[in-house]
């Protein structure tokens, strides 16, 4: 079923709204045109140009390499699709981290250049000038805690974060700071459900969940993993809704064999 688009947009208002209604949110991550408009009219709340483009768009395995540059032409791609859904963008590793300066000018890049509708941005305390000055100029933030890809050589795995007493703290303490300094929303990568329930029933901003459990306010996932388009990527917490990378080989091979037994095209294909 795809949605009438003659609907309200969805706005980080709508979100506080959606949280308050206890309504939870969709969000699915998109690089691209094509993608983004079959997203957006399928309904989705929130669609995020995720810096996991390094990983599926671009073939790096981390999300280090990808560039401000190229997160822009992503995003601006992604964002002349949409008419419904709010657009969030990632900030790129070395673009925020460290110099809040830089980050309020990645972020106006991004906004300027993309038209998109919101920033996200990994951590808590350690980024909380950048997260300040980037909200200083009304740019809204969506924060991001828990496992975080950018800082994958400091963790060194991809396992689930905040089990410890110490981590869990940490993460309750970075997700009231990131509320308090007025992110509209945090996503909650790989903790253990319990955390991010208290998280959800604590703070007033949304928490959008991946691997963290079904009670929090919405949910995220990498849309080449929900189609089965990526194989090898298979954490506990991925559903996949299809198989799409064996329907995709599947439909190249008879187009390869149509090619080659001159079957394709026939005359009606012809002019
Ligand atoms: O880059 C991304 O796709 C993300 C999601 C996994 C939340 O940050």
């Amino acid at each position: 079923m795809s949605v009438h688009l003659n609907v309200r947009k969805v706005t980080t208002h709508v979100l506080h709204e959606m949280k308050l209604k206890k309504e939870k949110i969709s969000m699915l991550t998109a690089y691209d045109y094509s993608m983004a408009k079959l997203i957006d009219q399928a309904g989705i709340d929130v669609i995020l140009v995720g810096d996991s483009a390094s990983n599926v768009m671009a073939g790096y395995d981390s999300t280090l390499p990808i560039t401000l540059d190229e997160m822009i032409y992503h995003a601006s791609s992604v964002v002349r699709a949409v008419k419904r859904a709010l657009v969030v963008v990632d900030l790129p590793f070395g673009s925020y981290q460290g110099n809040s300066k830089l980050a309020l000018s990645s972020a106006i890049r991004i906004m300027k250049e993309t038209g998109a509708h919101a920033i996200k941005m990994e951590g808590g305390a350690e980024i909380k000038d950048s997260v300040k000055r980037v909200l200083s100029a009304g740019i809204p933030v969506m924060g991001h805690l828990g496992l975080t890809p950018q800082s994958i050589h400091k963790f060194g795995t991809y396992v689930v974060r905040a089990k410890n007493e110490e981590e869990a703290k940490k993460l309750i303490e970075d997700a009231y700071l990131l509320e308090e300094t007025g992110c509209f929303a945090i996503v909650l990568e790989k903790i253990p459900a319990k955390l991010a329930e208290r998280v959800a029933k604590e703070v007033l901003i949304p928490i959008i969940g991946i691997g963290a459990g079904a009670k929090v306010d919405g949910q995220v996932l990498v849309i080449h993993d929900l189609l089965g388009i990526t194989q090898e990527f298979s954490p506990r917490f991925l559903r996949r809704y299809h198989n799409l990378s064996s329907e995709i080989r599947g439909a190249v091979e008879n187009y390869i064999s149509d090619v080659k037994s001159v079957s394709f095209p026939n005359e009606k294909e012809s002019y």
